[in-house]
């Protein structure tokens, strides 16, 4: 390898560096030839300097050849995923995967762990009594090929080189950067063996892109790494400015998805949103699975599932494959209430104009929803219930959410910061689209565009 102080010298001066330079810096990091501090400092030119889209792929491709890349060309059928860039109340994952599946789309999905402000659907997962996230890879192929859906933790053959590299970025400030964030997302999506891929990028207050130019530019990143790679891929870049659906906290969010499953053409009000961009994303999937023959189809295929129970039956077939509680989902009731709840109510008649996701993903932190460190423990119980979404009308006195926490003490500082969160004014908000844009290889679009 060329000096690894000239690669980082080169790059921090603006130069595009040839794959094979980067071959040697990232299979030098993942073997521990390359210290932490050299390749802090390569990251960090990266931030400065951005990356050729040669650049992104290469080193996408090496990240993902750092380990085992899946082939599940025996299991049969068109292997379609989803990624989102994450959320507060995104609970989309536990919907929309046996929505799929139980419409003949196989669903191969390696999924992670909260972080910050938003969830992981691994954790939501983890709260089903006995749902086991760490299977083996021939577990994994097996319960795909028996269930037609798996949902997984990245485990340690999966793109070491990522796994390595993000715990550095987290913690030199250099996660923020566009082409690093991509090569990071597809190099763990490409090595699932998937034939297609779906994403949801988040914009506004509670998403990891705020602001919807640099949520338009991640996407497009992600769609061009996808498509060079030779797989299908659609990006839809939604809004994440209130949470999605009515529920945030690990295991309120699968109560919330089993029961809009449950629900069948009578979705709860407040999960409408959350339905609608289910259905958009399922629809989306079962489409490039070959199943339907337009997205509009696959949105009508995946409400029929849900309508005729389809899709809450292959949910517990999920649970019941990935040694889970069957009976924690057919009676949620039974499930042990937070030991402590406070419902905090409308101060003035109004409109609620706005609910600031990102200040109840960091409230939920502060329940024990959430972590602040890779290895903080999480309380499956707290969380929030919202009674109203923005746009609702409201009497003073009226309920706008109960908070939930085995801690009184995590409630009681957390709910000044969640009341706070939410804003009544005289005047009804305009309504704020939920699909912001549209990305396929040809371009981008504004809103929802066909396909
Ligand atoms: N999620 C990832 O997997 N990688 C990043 O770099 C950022 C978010």
């Amino acid at each position: 390898m060329t000096n690894p102080v000239e690669l980082i010298r080169r790059k921090r001066d603006g130069a595009a560096l040839t794959r094979e330079e980067l071959s040697g810096l990232v299979g030098a990091y993942t073997r521990g030839e390359l210290p932490d501090y050299q390749m802090s400092a390569f990251l960090m030119a990266c931030y400065f300097r951005g990356m050729t889209e040669d650049e992104m792929l290469a080193f996408t491709d090496l990240m993902l050849h750092s380990g085992t890349v899946l082939d599940l060309s025996d299991v049969p059928g068109i292997k379609v995923d989803k990624h989102s860039t994450g959320g507060v109340g995104d609970k989309v994952s536990l919907l929309l995967a046996p929505i799929v599946a139980a419409c003949g789309v196989p669903v191969p999905m390696i999924s992670g762990r909260g972080l910050g402000h938003t969830g992981g659907t691994l954790d939501k997962l983890e709260t089903i009594p006995g749902f086991r996230t760490d299977l083996s890879i021939d577990d994994f192929r097996r319960v795909l090929r028996d269930v037609g859906c798996v949902l997984i933790g990245q485990t340690g053959e999966i793109a070491p080189a990522d796994k390595k590299m993000y715990a550095l970025r987290d913690v030199t400030a250099t996660v923020e950067c566009i082409p690093l964030i991509a090569g990071s997302i597809m190099s763990k999506k490409l090595a699932e063996g998937i034939d297609a891929l779906v994403l949801d990028i988040k914009t506004g207050r509670g998403a990891f892109m705020e602001k919807t130019d640099r949520a338009i530019e991640l996407g497009s990143a992600l769609v061009s790494i996808g498509e060079r790679a030779g797989k299908r891929t659609v990006g839809y870049v939604t809004d994440m400015s209130q949470p999605l659906g009515t529920h945030v906290g690990n295991w309120l969010e699968v109560v919330e998805s089993v029961e809009c499953l449950r629900s069948g053409d009578r979705t709860p009000d407040g999960s409408a949103d959350l339905m609608e961009l289910t259905l958009l994303l399922s629809g989306t999937m079962i489409w490039l699975g070959g199943k339907a023959g337009s997205v509009e189809d696959g949105i009508d295929r995946s409400r029929g599932a849900v309508r005729n129970g389809a899709a809450c039956a292959k949910l517990l077939d999920i649970v019941r494959a990935q040694g889970g509680s069957v009976g924690a989902i057919e009676r949620l009731d039974a499930y042990p209430p937070a030991a402590h709840q406070l419902t905090i109510a409308a101060e003035s008649d109004g409109w609620l104009s706005s609910i600031d996701a990102l200040e109840l993903g960091l409230s939920g932190i502060l329940l024990g929803a959430g972590r602040k460190a890779v290895a903080d423990r999480i309380d499956p119980l707290a969380g929030m219930v919202l009674n109203k979404k923005r746009g609702d009308a409201i009497k003073k006195g009226d309920t706008l959410v109960t908070v939930h926490a085995s801690d009184r003490s995590r409630l009681e500082s957390a709910s000044t910061r969640i009341r706070a969160a939410f804003t009544v004014t005289s005047t009804k908000p305009s309504p704020q689209p939920l699909i912001v844009a549209t990305i396929t290889k040809e371009g981008v679009r504004t809103g929802l565009a066909s396909l």
